[in-house]
């Protein structure tokens, strides 16, 4: 990708991912991606303290690009670190949440499967409280991240692992840091399937309405956190 500033990071728990998979199971690890350090903020513009979080509660920054949104959420639960792999047969280890009690996790919103994204307007992907009941496409547990656009389900406590759907793979991780004294939260990179470039190629005119010239341009140095509610009008529940 043009703009990005890609830096190929160190290749996480490789060694104990090797151990649990075996020799020969995957052809390559995919490698974190550090992009630019930003500090998520809020609607003030002020540091985002983590542990005013909201537990189980979607808010949306948007990472590394101007017009790639994220979810960030409070699982009210740690997340372990979890063994994963791409659509492309590349492993990875996910490291698990961040702050006091691990519960502090971050994913790209773009579905795996076929690009859906929250915007202002219209949101059909979004975490759910406990399960979805849909006699159609049942849950797949309780608290997961679902995609109502074709029912693809994620397991925001595992990686964003795929647990139903067409979804080939996870979601993109996006690693964040929390700072134990200051109690705030920066952004720095991925991990996991990038799906930037398609998404970018997919809806270009739109997001050039939508956002504008700088649609594709990094993030700087800070992003604003904003409940999903906040930031969308509909968010649609299946
Ligand atoms: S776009 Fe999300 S499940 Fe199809």
């Amino acid at each position: 990708m043009d703009r990005r500033e890609f830096v190929e990071g160190c290749t996480l728990g490789a060694g104990a991912l090797a151990a649990t998979l075996g020799s020969a199971a995957w052809a390559s690890t995919a490698r974190a991606r550090s992009y630019g350090r930003v500090l998520l903020v809020d609607e003030l513009g002020s540091p985002l303290k983590a542990s005013s979080l909201k537990a189980q509660t979607n808010y949306v920054f948007h990472y590394p690009f101007e017009a790639t949104p994220v979810f960030l959420l409070d699982l009210g639960k740690p997340a372990a670190t979890t063994q994963l792999v791409t659509r492309d047969k590349q492993a990875y280890s996910w490291p698990g949440g961040v702050g006091p009690s691990r519960s502090l996790v971050a994913y790209s919103a773009i579905c795996a499967h076929k690009l859906v994204y929250p915007t202002k307007d219209l949101s059909f992907i979004s975490f759910r409280k406990g399960a979805v009941v849909n006699p159609q496409t049942p849950s797949k547990g309780d608290d997961l991240i679902h995609c109502c656009a074709d029912h693809s389900q994620y397991d925001p406590a595992r990686g964003a692992q795929v647990l139903g759907g067409p979804a080939e793979q996870p979601l993109c991780a996006v690693l964040i840091e929390h700072d134990p004294k200051a109690d705030t939260l920066t952004a720095t990179g991925t991990l996991g399937g990038e799906l930037f470039d398609d998404f970018f190629k997919k809806y270009d005119m739109k997001l050039s309405l939508e956002v504008g010239p700088n649609a594709r341009k990094a993030v700087a140095t800070r992003s604003t956190v904003r409940e999903l509610d906040r930031f969308c009008r509909n968010t649609v529940r299946c």
